[in-house]
């Protein structure tokens, strides 16, 4: 089960103005109480045996030791599920899926429900990765579809956006990442909102050794938490966990979260070696 994410105190909020609330607080010392409480998230992708990814995991919790104030999830492929789950057992690391299918159960050859991610003790899934959307044409209504099926259980989905070269060469980032949002989460209520996990992934950055530089992933992940603040009460978008992936290796992480609205990280090829990924979590820790 997914901790609440206010639980560790991470980072505290620059307040943009101050004056007395109704309670005779000051912004600041509401903003002060604001924190969240940092993930690294490693997507295997198509990588793995199940013998690899038990000596890959035994790895990283052995490495990751008793680390309380980061989630920390693996999410290998579903034929390794299993045997993951077995390594996870009473340790820290919690597991989740690269992909889940919307409906219940049924005839859809090739695909894998939520029930039966519960059933392998999967806390957390990846929706939307980009890869889903480029190479298996998920469209946005999928997408929603997934999110709604996966908000019925207590699952916590990494909803993962983002943009391709093209729109950032033609400077339409700010015009994409909002409409990403309104496509996939027009549709959520303040709870959904909170528990939701959003993965900020620059299409350009996946795979490529090209990181997006703080800066520039900071100015999006600020504006990802304006839209939410735009679109759900007082105080959702301040809880909810903004992840940038994209390239993140144990070199780039370190600047990288200490950025304002960067709350972690969805790894990709850095996750795969337990040495890598656990020098990522114990720079977010
Ligand atoms: P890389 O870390 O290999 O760039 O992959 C990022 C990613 O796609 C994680 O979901």
């Amino acid at each position: 089960m997914e901790q609440n994410p206010n639980e560790e105190s991470q980072k505290e909020q620059n307040p943009t103005e101050q004056g007395p609330t109704e309670q005779g607080q000051t912004q600041q010392d509401q903003a002060e109480q604001i924190s969240r409480k940092h993930v690294v998230a490693g997507n295997w992708k198509m990588f793995k045996t199940r013998d690899e990814a038990q000596a890959t995991v035994r790895e990283v919790v052995g490495l990751v030791g008793n680390i309380q104030n980061v989630d920390i999830v693996v999410c290998p492929p579903f034929t390794a599920l299993g045997a993951v789950e077995e390594i996870l057992t009473g340790s820290v690391v919690q597991l989740g899926a690269q992909n889940v299918h919307w409906q219940d159960e049924g005839a859809f050859t090739g695909e894998v429900s939520v029930s039966m991610l519960a059933d392998y003790g999967c806390s957390h899934v990846i929706i939307g990765h980009s890869e889903r959307r480029h190479y298996f044409q998920e469209s946005d209504e999928v997408i929603q579809d997934k999110l709604e099926k996966v908000f019925s259980t207590e699952l916590v989905p990494i909803l993962c956006i983002g943009e391709s070269l093209e729109a950032r060469e033609a400077d339409r980032v700010q015009e994409v990442i909002p409409s990403q949002l309104e496509r996939a989460l027009r549709e959520l209520t303040d709870p959904q909102t909170s528990r939701i996990i959003i993965a900020y992934e620059p299409v350009w950055a996946i795979g490529t050794g090209r990181t997006a530089t703080p800066e520039l992933a900071e100015k999006v992940h600020f504006l990802i938490r304006s839209w939410l603040s735009d679109h759900s009460s007082v105080g959702v978008a301040d809880q909810v966990r903004i992840l940038y992936g994209g390239s993140v290796t144990p070199e780039n992480a370190g600047q990288l979260i200490e950025q304002e609205n960067i709350d972690g990280f969805l790894v990709g090829g850095a996750s795969l070696d337990a040495q890598s990924f656990a020098k990522i979590v114990q720079q977010s820790a």
